[in-house]
C-alpha cells in the first residue's frame, strides 16, 4: 500500500484533532514548553520544523516513523504515479485551506501573493471552489509564468508594479473579494516599508517581515477576507489593524490542517480535476540531497520542487 502522509502531526483523538484542526493538536508535540510560553498555548509536532515544534526529523529519507499513523496517513489510490500525489502531504493542502478559508463564491476575485509550491496550489484551489479570477503576485518570472500558464492566473510583477494600483484597476477600482498571503514573514519587497522591517529585523526589534500582510489588508475589498497561509513566527511592526478593522475585514490563518483535505484533494486528483507535479523542476538522489538543498533554497535554475528519490 502507498499512502501519503500529512506533513502536520495530529493525535486524532483529543479536542484539536476532533474538530478536525490537527495542527493544533494538543498530544504531538514532546517540547510543548517553547510555544506554549510563546503562543499562549503549545500547538502541534511537525517534521523536518524546529524544536520548537517539536523536533521532529524531515522525511527526506529512506525510511520514515509516522506518529499516529492512522490519523495521518491517507491511502494513494490504485493507478496514481507517485509525482501527482506527493504534494498532498503539504504544499497541496495548504493552498487548498487558504483558498477555503475565503469562502469564495461564485465570481469572485481572489488575489494570491507567492507564486512558490503553496501558491500556485492555492491559485489552483481558488479555481476548483469556484473564484471567477485569480491574480497571483511574484517577481521571478518563472513562477509567474508557471502561475499564469499551469495554474490559469493573472499575474502582476511586484517590482514592475505598484501592487495596490495594479489590483485596483483590475477589479473596477473595487479590490479582490479575497486575498491569500502565501509567502509569510520572509517577504521581499521595493517600498520604504521594505527598508524599515529589514532594519528593525537587523537589530532585533521585529522578528517578521509583513510586507505582504500589510499589503494584502490595504488591497483587500471592504468586507474581503484575507487569508494567510505564509507562515509568521513571532512579531510583527506596523500592522495596519486600522485598516483590517474599519474595512470590515475577516482575518484568517494557520497551520494547515491537511488530514481534513488529504481525502478530497486526492479525489480531485484521481478524477483528473488537480495535477500539482507540474511544481516538479528538479529531480535528486538522496546521497545528493545538499546540493538539492542548496539549488532549492537559492531558487537557482529555476528551482520549484525537488523530489529525492532513494537511488535516482
Ligand atoms: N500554513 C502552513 O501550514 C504552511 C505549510 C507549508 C508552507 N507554509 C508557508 O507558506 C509560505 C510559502 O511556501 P512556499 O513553499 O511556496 O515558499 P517559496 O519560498 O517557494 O515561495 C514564496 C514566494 O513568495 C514570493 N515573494 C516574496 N516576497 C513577495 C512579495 N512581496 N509579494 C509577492 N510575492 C513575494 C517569493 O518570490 C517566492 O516565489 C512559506 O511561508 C511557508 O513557510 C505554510
Amino acid at each position: 500500500m502507498r499512502v501519503v502522509v500529512d506533513s502536520i502531526i495530529g493525535c486524532g483523538h483529543c479536542f484539536f484533532c476532533q474538530s478536525e484542526q490537527y495542527a493544533l493538536c494538543d498530544n504531538t508535540n514532546p517540547k510543548p514548553e517553547l510555544t506554549d510560553k510563546l503562543y499562549g498555548y503549545p500547538t502541534a509536532g511537525i517534521y523536518g520544523y524546529s524544536h520548537a515544534f517539536g523536533g521532529f526529523a524531515g522525511s527526506h529519507a529512506t525510511y520514515v516513523r509516522v506518529p499516529f499513523a492512522d490519523t495521518n496517513a491517507f491511502e494513494v489510490p490504485e493507478g496514481l504515479p507517485d509525482e501527482r500525489v506527493v504534494f498532498a502531504s503539504d504544499a497541496l493542502p495548504t493552498g487548498y485551506m487558504g483558498a477555503d478559508l475565503c469562502n469564495i463564491q461564485r465570481g469572485d476575485v481572489v488575489a494570491v501573493w507567492g507564486c512558490g509550491g503553496v501558491g500556485q496550489m492555492a491559485i489552483l484551489s481558488a479555481y476548483l471552489l469556484g473564484a471567477e479570477r485569480v491574480i497571483a503576485i511574484d517577481r521571478f518570472p518563472e513562477r509567474l509564468a508557471m502561475a499564469r500558464d499551469r495554474a490559469g492566473a493573472e499575474i502582476l510583477d511586484y517590482e514592475q508594479v505598484d501592487v495596490r494600483e495594479a489590483l485596483r484597476e483590475m477589479t473596477g477600482g473595487r479590490g479582490p473579494d479575497a486575498c491569500i498571503d502565501c509567502v509569510g514573514m520572509e517577504a521581499h519587497g521595493t517600498g520604504i516599508d521594505y527598508a524599515y522591517d529589514r532594519v528593525k529585523q537587523a537589530v532585533r526589534l521585529e522578528t517578521d517581515r509583513p510586507t505582504v500582510l500589510r499589503q494584502a489588508i490595504l488591497a483587500c475589498r471592504k468586507g474581503g477576507t484575507v487569508s494567510i497561509m505564509g507562515v509568521y513566527g513571532g512579531f510583527v511592526d506596523k500592522f495596519p489593524m486600522g485598516a483590517a478593522m474599519n474595512k470590515g475585514l475577516t482575518l484568517k490563518m494557520g497551520p494547515q490542517h491537511g488530514q481534513r483535505y488529504i481525502p478530497r484533494l486526492l479525489e480531485h486528483i484521481r478524477k483528473g480535476e488537480l495535477d500539482p507535479s507540474y511544481l516538479i523542476t528538479h529531480r535528486a538522489r538522496l546521497a545528493d540531497g545538499q546540493e538539492a538543498y542548496d539549488t532549492f533554497k537559492e531558487k537557482r535554475d529555476g528551482c520549484m520542487r525537488v523530489v529525492f528519490t532513494p537511488e535516482a
